[in-house]
């Protein structure tokens, strides 16, 4: 049995859909911080089987060692953390506390109960700023923000706690490029609780017109349209990828350390262009000035998760706009109905 932390979430879910598809048994523990519990009722309409599920902490050992008593788990997904890079500019106590001091506590509640199969949600803000574009897995690291920072630390302990017993542990560090796009359903997908940050979830928001209008920062950057260039990756593609790391670790002991990219780039012009196309409308926007801190242009080298997994992302950047916008609107009509 799989114990997913975080399995209300925005990638949790989804990747707790490609389990159940997988016929892989799960228990998901999470604190609703980020999510709603409605989340579970619809992976239930989606799989066909209620979801099991405990709230609660992984910074609470205690419960963990409760649920590796009560549950026969074999292998933990952890997605648990805070994952805003402004809040955790602001906030980095709380970035430190939920995910380094978060992910040692399960890790050493997994050592007690033996559980030796962990896949961990990283991020490509773990690598240093690159004029090198793919970046690949051994490119240098060095974040920028205390988010990318938790991240790069909680690798580190991974590698140190690999080396301290060999081939006694299962350990897969997965670096997300930009996940967007919904569950093909309509019924999952992101759920920002405040003002988005990220581009999808904010054009998505235009588009049923709960926002007048993008703001693009910047259109002055060395790239095709002058406008910021990313790697986005269908989240239903990145849950899949999980599966094929978690089936990885049951064949390898050892470190796995993969970058989850379509490989792919893509700029904001590109991004409103194919979401225009999805939802049959413009996409009103203004250039402003550059975000602080932002890249001008990366993407992924996925080469080593497609020879190592047997994986890439399939979906391309319509398809991630179709399946954002089917799941936008369909919850902008569910929240209008509700009023
Ligand atoms: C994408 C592009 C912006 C919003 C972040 C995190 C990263 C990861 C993914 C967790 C950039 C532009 C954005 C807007 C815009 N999260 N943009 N107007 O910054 O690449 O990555 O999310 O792991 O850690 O840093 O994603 O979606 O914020 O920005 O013009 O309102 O869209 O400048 O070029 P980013 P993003």
């Amino acid at each position: 049995m799989i114990l997913v932390t975080g399995g209300t979430g925005f990638i949790g879910s989804h990747t707790c859909v490609e389990l159940a598809a997988a016929g892989e048994a799960f228990v998901i523990l999470d604190n609703f911080s980020n999510s709603q519990r409605s989340v579970l009722e619809r992976l239930q309409r989606i799989t066909g089987q209620a979801p099991l599920c405990e709230e609660g902490d992984v910074r609470d050992g205690a419960l963990l060692d409760r649920l590796f008593a009560k549950y026969p788990i074999d292998a933990v997904i952890h997605f648990a953390a805070l994952k805003a890079v402004g809040e955790s500019v602001a906030k980095p106590l709380a970035y430190y506390d939920t995910n380094v001091a978060g992910t040692l506590t399960l890790l050493q509640a997994m050592q007690r109960a033996n559980v030796r199969t962990l896949v961990f949600s990283s991020s490509a803000t773990v690598y240093a700023e690159s004029a090198v574009m793919p970046i690949a897995e051994h490119f240098p690291l060095s974040p920028t923000n205390p988010y990318g920072q938790t991240k790069l630390m909680i690798e580190q302990v991974l590698a140190d706690l690999d080396a301290s017993e060999p081939q006694a542990w299962r350990l897969a560090r997965l670096r997300y490029f930009n996940p967007v796009g919904a569950h093909e359903s309509g019924l999952i997908g992101e759920d920002p609780q405040d003002v988005p940050n990220n581009l999808m979830p904010f054009v998505a928001q235009v588009a049923t017109g709960q926002r007048a209008q993008l703001r693009v920062f910047g259109n002055d950057y060395p790239t095709v349209d002058g406008t910021g260039v990313r790697d986005y990756i269908h989240v239903t593609d990145l849950a899949k990828g999980h599966v094929a790391a978690l089936n990885y670790l049951r064949q390898h002991t050892g470190l796995l350390t993969v970058n989850l990219g379509s490989g792919r780039p893509a700029s904001v012009l590109e991004m409103v262009a194919s979401f225009a196309r999805a939802c049959g409308r413009p996409i009103p926007y203004e250039v402003v000035a550059r975000r602080p801190g932002d890249l001008a242009a990366y993407w992924a080298d996925p080469s080593s998760a497609e020879q190592l997994l047997g994986w890439r992302a399939e979906l391309d950047l319509d398809r991630m706009c179709l399946d954002a916008w089917r799941w936008q609107d369909g919850e902008a009509r569910r929240q209008a109905a509700c009023a």
